[in-house]
Formats: structure tokens, sequence, C-alpha cells
């Protein structure tokens, strides 16, 4: 039998009872086990992702299946064959830790890749686009789709008026209204990196890159009805699905495939590669065959790898690098900025996060440093003994940038709804009229100043789609349940 210690390793006599004056009696401060099980326990809750909070994740391996050396000099990718360990986390995005799985929403699409040279965090998700272009927009929107300050409910209201005002929004805002907008499990939908990043290749040629993850289980979706039964009975069924299925041996696995653009490209493109409410189409940048991902261990824990599990697009590799995207700039500094708040300065060094080669930063103390803080190891640079020098060879090519300082408006000139009408004509029938009638059931729930204001949006995307919103309103399809629907 294994015996039970305090954290400082001494026995517990008794863990069933406090110690009192008497049977009857007030309890006694030297009743230091007691003590200590109250004080953990009061600390237990650490704060939660400000998006992102519920999530489900595991362990698996990355597998290259085709050869991209002449894009990428990443380690990771030198040779057909190689694998990689990796962890994912996915995630629904406006819900609290304990909400529901199957809300309508976007799902986060994070994979932490272990490299010989560090880390590679994609912090992805499962949508090509994302509702906006500059990230000074980001905090507005959390706080349009969580809850209202004064109601402490979600608001259709204040979500639709933020979405309806940045005309930016219609591609993504078309996609989470979808069919689509509800996966049935994280095992049954695709996953995005969505911004534009850069591949350099070993003659320091860089890239512009697009990573897909094409899934192989078979896209499932549910419908609002379906869903709504769903939650009635399980509110975990992301969760269930994910950590069931590896459980049983049915890994599930996704095709990493990679849209590739010449850096000259850019400055040419009909499309502003580095918007992130846009895609590059297939028929201008066709997919590449990179490897597969596969998922094959559960956490052990959930919280030490799943909650700890700090993911940040800061973290690439050699042969992997950034882009002037406005979003991906801003995100740069924002995750582990967060991850400073929730987990601490040495996140870094909690097992899931820490990298699976050696670290020489020169970062020394800090809460919580556990790794022997680099012992005598002098903590400067340069140094005369010849220590931890800086790797030039990895510097990157030049990026010429041009322009003067300024606010720019990304507003001006710019097509907001030609994708999302391409993406209604895509549809069939059937799915435009899903899409018209979830986001009528969403709309249905804020004022008709705001609707007339999404209709409108619609219109210039497709008139058809402006027209089939408003008729799906009319007709009532707007008997909404408001706090189900982002
Ligand atoms: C989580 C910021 C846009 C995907 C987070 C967190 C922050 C954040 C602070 C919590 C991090 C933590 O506590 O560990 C931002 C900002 C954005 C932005 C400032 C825009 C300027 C995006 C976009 C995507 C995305 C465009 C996807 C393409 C995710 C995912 C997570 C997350 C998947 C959860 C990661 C996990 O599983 O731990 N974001 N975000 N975010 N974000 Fe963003």
């Amino acid at each position: 039998m294994t015996k039970l210690t305090t954290a400082a390793g001494a026995p517990v006599p008794d863990n069933q009872n406090t110690q009192s004056a008497g049977a009857r009696g007030p309890l006694l401060l030297q009743d230091v086990w007691h003590l200590e099980k109250l004080a953990h326990f009061d600390r237990e809750v650490i704060p939660e992702r400000r998006m992102h909070a519920k999530g489900s994740g595991a362990f698996g391996t990355f597998t290259v299946t085709g050869d991209i050396t002449r894009y990428s000099k990443a380690t990771l990718f030198a040779e057909v064959g190689k694998t990689t360990p990796l962890f994912m986390r996915f995630s629904t995005v406006a819900g609290e830790r304990g909400a529901a799985d199957a809300e309508r929403d976007i799902r986060g699409f994070a994979i932490k890749l272990y490299t010989e040279q560090g880390n590679w965090d994609i912090v992805g998700n499962n949508t090509p686009v994302f509702f906006m272009r500059d990230p000074l927009k980001f905090p507005d929107l959390n706080h349009a789709v969580k809850r209202d300050p004064k109601t402490n409910l979600r608001s259709a209201e204040n979500n639709w008026d933020f979405w309806t005002l940045l005309p930016e929004a219609l591609h993504q805002v078309t996609i989470v209204m979808s069919e689509r907008g509800i996966p049935a499990s994280y095992r049954h939908m695709h996953g995005f990196g969505s911004h534009t990043y850069s591949f350099i290749n070993a003659a320091n040629e860089r890239f512009w890159v697009k990573f897909h993850f094409v899934c192989q289980q078979g896209i499932k979706n549910l419908s609002d009805a379906e869903a709504a039964e769903l939650v009635g009975r399980d509110r975990e069924t992301h969760q269930r699905d994910l950590f069931d299925s590896i459980e049983n041996g049915a890994f599930p696995r996704w095709r990493f495939q990679v849209q590739i653009m010449p850096e000259r490209d850019a400055a040419t493109y009909h499309i502003n590669p580095f918007d992130l409410t846009k895609v590059w189409p297939h028929r201008d940048y066709p997919l590449i065959d990179v490897g597969v991902l596969e998922l094959n261990r559960n956490a052990e824990n959930y919280f030490a790898d799943v909650e700890q599990a700090a993911f940040a697009p800061a973290n690439v590799v050699p042969g992997v690098s950034f882009s002037p995207d406005k979003m991906l700039q801003s995100r740069l500094f924002s995750y582990g900025d967060a991850q400073r708040y929730r987990l601490g300065v040495n996140h870094h060094q909690i097992p899931v996060n820490a990298p699976r080669c050696p670290v020489h930063s020169y970062h020394r103390d800090g809460a919580m440093r556990i790794d022997g803080n680099h012992g005598a190891t002098i903590g400067y640079e340069p140094n005369s003994r010849g220590q931890w020098q800086q790797q030039p060879d990895f510097s990157e090519p030049p990026l010429a940038i041009d322009g003067a300082a300024a606010h720019w408006n990304h507003r001006v000139d710019e097509d907001y709804y030609s994708q999302p009408g391409a993406l209604f004509r895509l549809m069939t029938p059937a799915q435009q009229q899903i899409l018209m009638d979830n986001t009528a059931r969403s709309l249905g729930g804020a004022s008709r100043a705001v609707q007339e204001r999404h209709i409108a949006n619609c219109a210039r995307a497709d008139a058809a789609y402006g027209a089939g919103v408003a008729a799906a309103l009319a007709r009532g399809v707007a008997a909404a349940t408001p706090n189900t629907v982002v």
C-alpha cells in the first residue's frame, strides 16, 4: 500500500479528522496538514486562457511524406519518413473553461512540434481566415462575443453590432454561420495556420507560405438542433470523442499541406497576401504535400499537459518565420505575455512546453525556476569564455519594407465582399439555406438596425445571400437560443 505524505514528504497520520481541543472543541492551529490541505486547495485554480479557454489535447507525431527542402531548411522536413514528436490542443473560442463543446464557434487548432532546433508552434484555427486584419480590434472582438458587462449573458446584439461594423469580418462570419460552424468533434474538421508565414531554404531564399491540415476522418458537422439536443445530454462531446478514440487506438490524422508563393509575387498578386481575411485560391497556389500529423497518446494528467500548455506564434525554428501580416505581428507579443501572466515567467520549463533540445538562453531566476537555473554558468554575453554565442548563420535574408509610419486605414479601396460572395456561390442551394437559417437564428436576437446592417453586408457579397437572410428572418427562423451561438 502506498503511503500518504505532506508536500514536504512527512507521513500524514490522520486524513479523516481535524485536530481539535476536545471532541466538540475548536480546531488547533498546529494541525499543519489541515492548513496545508486547505491552503493548496485555495490556490488550485489558475487563470483560464482569455480566449480558447475550453479545450482538449493529446500527444502524437508528425511524419514527412513529401520533400519540401527546396522551400524550407527546417530540420523536421529534412527527409521523407522523418518523424517529430508533437502535442496538440483543440479548443472553442468564446466559451469559458466549463463551456459546452458543441457550440457554434471557431475551433482552435494548435500544434507544438518538438524539433531538434527548438519548438515550432503553429497556433491556428479550423478556418482559413479571421474576422479582422488589424490587431487593435482583437480585444473588442472578445468583449463583443463574451458576456455582456451588465447582464452577464452572451449578447447577440453586442456580437452582431460589432461584426456588422467590421466589413472585413463577413468572410469569417459566413464560415462560422455555415454548415461547418459546429464541427461534430475535433477529429472531424480541417485545420489552418490561417496567416501567411514564411519559409527560408538552405540558399537563404524566402517563400510565403500558408499551412493546411486536411482532416482524414472526413468532415462531420452538427446542425443547431442536433447541437442543442447533444449539449442537453453531454457538454463534453469533443473531449470525450478525442480521448476515447485515442484510447481505443483510432488515432486521428491530418495531412499537412502548404501553399507556396515566391517572395517576389507578393508585390504583384491581386490579393494582399498578408490580409488574414482572405484566402489564396488554390488555382493560383496549389496545395503541396508535406506530411501527416497523428495523435496517438492521451495526456496522463489533463491539468499538467493540456491546461498548462502554452503555444505561441513567436515560437518558430530556422527555416520557418513570420510575415508582415499585422495580426501575426501582434500575436508574436500577445501569447508570451498572456502566458507569463497565466503560468509564470518560467512557463517554458513546464514539461509539455519544454523544448526537447538543449536550451542556452541566459534567462535566469524568476518564480518557479525548477531546472537548476544553469548552475554556476556565467550569465552574460559577450564573454571571454566562448560561451553561448549568437548564431549569425541563422540570420534571415533582409526583407524590403517601404512606406511612411502612419495609422494606415486598410479599408480604403479594399474588397471585403468578393471572397465571401464566391464562398456563397460555391455552396449548393441546400447549404446556402442552412447558412441563411443559421444566420437568422443567431441574428434574430439582435436589434432590427443591426439585422439590416448585416443583410446589407451580405447583399454586397451576393444579392441572393442578403435576400435569403432577410427572408429567413421574416419567416421567424429567429426563435433563437442566443446563448449557444457565438
Ligand atoms: C489563444 C491572443 C488571433 C488562435 C490566445 C491567447 C491569447 C491570444 C492572449 C491565450 C494564450 C494563452 O493564455 O496561452 C490573440 C491575439 C490575436 C489572436 C492578440 C490577434 C491579434 C488569433 C488567430 C488565431 C488564433 C488569428 C488562429 C489563426 C488561437 C488559439 C489559441 C489562442 C488556437 C489557443 C491555444 C491553446 O490551445 O492553448 N490568443 N489571438 N488567435 N489563439 Fe489567439
